[in-house]
């Protein structure tokens, strides 16, 4: 889902975006991680989570962000600082970089922890079909 930060422009000395947790973003923020120097053309992510929840945002580049829940894909292009995006649980995402030098900036709802990763596409699928998110797992 596509977030827009709040935004206070200024014409003399630039703009300056901030989001507030369980208001613009809809849970308590207990990790930030941002991703960089990463060459043109790669690909990351890969995987979904069962629990935890992420806003995704990219202060400077383009880097297309592809969302999949196991019935539907959704393509993003993050390529403006106060556009973000909201990935839920049960989410599978394909990142993809498309400029040198941008930066992926996350929000996450929980610590790191390797045990609510799910890294095999194919795992992913037989717990979309066991409703393991209930259908809740909204692109
Ligand atoms: P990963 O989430 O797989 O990155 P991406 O999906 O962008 O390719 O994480 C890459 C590596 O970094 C992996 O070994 C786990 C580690 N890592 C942490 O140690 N702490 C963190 O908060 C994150 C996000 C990753």
């Amino acid at each position: 889902m596509l977030i827009e930060s709040k935004t206070v422009n200024n014409k003399d000395f630039g703009n300056l975006s901030f989001l507030e947790s369980n208001k613009d973003i809809p849970f308590d923020i207990k990790r930030i991680y941002y991703i960089y120097e990463v060459p043109l053309g790669t690909k990351r992510g890969m995987h979904a989570h069962k629990d935890l929840k992420q806003v995704l945002w990219c202060p400077y580049g383009e880097i297309d962000i592809v969302l999949d829940n196991g019935i539907e894909k959704k393509k993003y292009t993050l390529n403006e600082p106060n556009k973000l995006i909201l990935v839920g649980s049960g989410v599978w995402r394909d990142m993809y970089w498309k400029k040198e030098g941008a930066v992926l900036c996350v929000a996450a709802s929980d610590y790191y922890d390797e045990s609510d990763y799910i890294r095999d596409y194919d795992e992913f699928i037989k717990l979309v079909k066991e409703g393991y998110w209930n259908n809740e797992n909204k692109l």
